[in-house]
């Protein structure tokens, strides 16, 4: 495997391999099993595989977590190599970002939704990195986890609406065996707040359940606040059911619902959704 800093570095690689099939993965790094199975799905499937880690400046808030955004570089590098991937890009802002154009993307209705309402501006700030990437790297296929269902439903509608020339694969959820989706924020968790937080997925479930059971959509949204609530020292964001993927509410015709919800716990926001498919 190759790393690259460089835009000038990278797209001289991607010349070289325009003949074949491009599998990408972006992420912001200290990878887990979940960036793992994209990466090893992205081997499976293309002939030159590359993934990026970037933290990305512009799709954070000015009170959150972007300068104690965990990071390995090492372990990184380590696991990206046994995955398979080919070449791996590791930008700095400057390389990124190196000057303001004052032209910005706006992720729109679909945006305001779910984490886009505590996060403004934060799937514009997803777009503009991936639009990049995009252009840079030109892949066949791009992969993104379900565990991310709000961006996946915007990035999928985006290279739909704009017409970018790639196919965007989704990604099934990879959780410890308690059930709690892996991810990068995990370690910030306390000892207690990690025993509690399988409770998220179990509340999930319970919505979902008391869904199917009962069509009462509101009764089952009570039900799984409350199970957190009482299971979790966690306060609850938001935990909502809505159509999949327009993020559109919930009617009779709806064929795809997605429970979704955020916690937040001391030092960590964490998320988890449910997609069910009633067709
Ligand atoms: P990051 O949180 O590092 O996630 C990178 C990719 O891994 C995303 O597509 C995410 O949905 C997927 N992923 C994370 N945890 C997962 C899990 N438990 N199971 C399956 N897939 C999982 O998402 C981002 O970075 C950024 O917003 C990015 C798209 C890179 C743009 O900066």
């Amino acid at each position: 495997m190759r790393t690259v800093q460089t835009i000038d570095e990278l797209k001289a690689i991607i010349s070289n391999h325009k003949q074949q099939t491009i599998g990408f993965v972006a992420t912001m790094g200290y990878l887990h099993e979940g960036h793992k199975t994209l990466l090893t799905k992205a081997r499976a499937e293309n002939e030159f595989v590359v993934a990026s880690i970037f933290v990305n400046p512009a799709q954070f808030g000015p009170n959150e977590d972007l300068d104690r955004y965990p990071r390995d570089i090492e372990r990184d590098t380590k696991i990206a190599t046994e995955a398979g991937v080919d070449l791996l890009f590791v930008p700095t802002p400057d390389e990124m970002y190196p000057f303001e154009s004052g032209i910005t993307i706006n992720a729109g209705e679909i945006s305001t939704k779910l984490c886009g309402a505590t996060r403004p501006g934060h799937f514009d700030g997803v777009l503009k990195v991936v639009s990049k990437l995009f252009h840079l790297i030109q892949p066949t296929k791009a992969y993104f986890g379900q565990k991310d269902a709000q961006q996946l439903a915007i990035i999928k509608l985006f290279v739909e609406a704009y017409n970018f020339p790639l196919e965007i694969v989704g990604v099934p959820t990879v959780r410890e065996e308690d059930g709690l989706a892996k991810s990068s924020r995990n370690v910030f968790l306390s000892e207690k707040e990690r025993d509690e937080a399988p409770h998220i997925y179990k509340a999930l479930n319970l919505a979902k359940d008391t869904w199917l059971r009962t069509k009462d959509i509101e009764g089952a949204i009570a039900k799984a606040k409350q199970y957190i609530n009482e299971n979790t020292s966690g306060k609850i964001d938001y935990l909502e059911a809505l159509a999949y993927p327009t993020l559109q509410p919930v009617n009779e015709y709806t064929e795809e619902v997605l429970f979704a919800t955020a916690v937040f716990f001391e030092k960590a926001r964490l998320i988890d959704n449910m997609i069910v498919n009633i067709k």
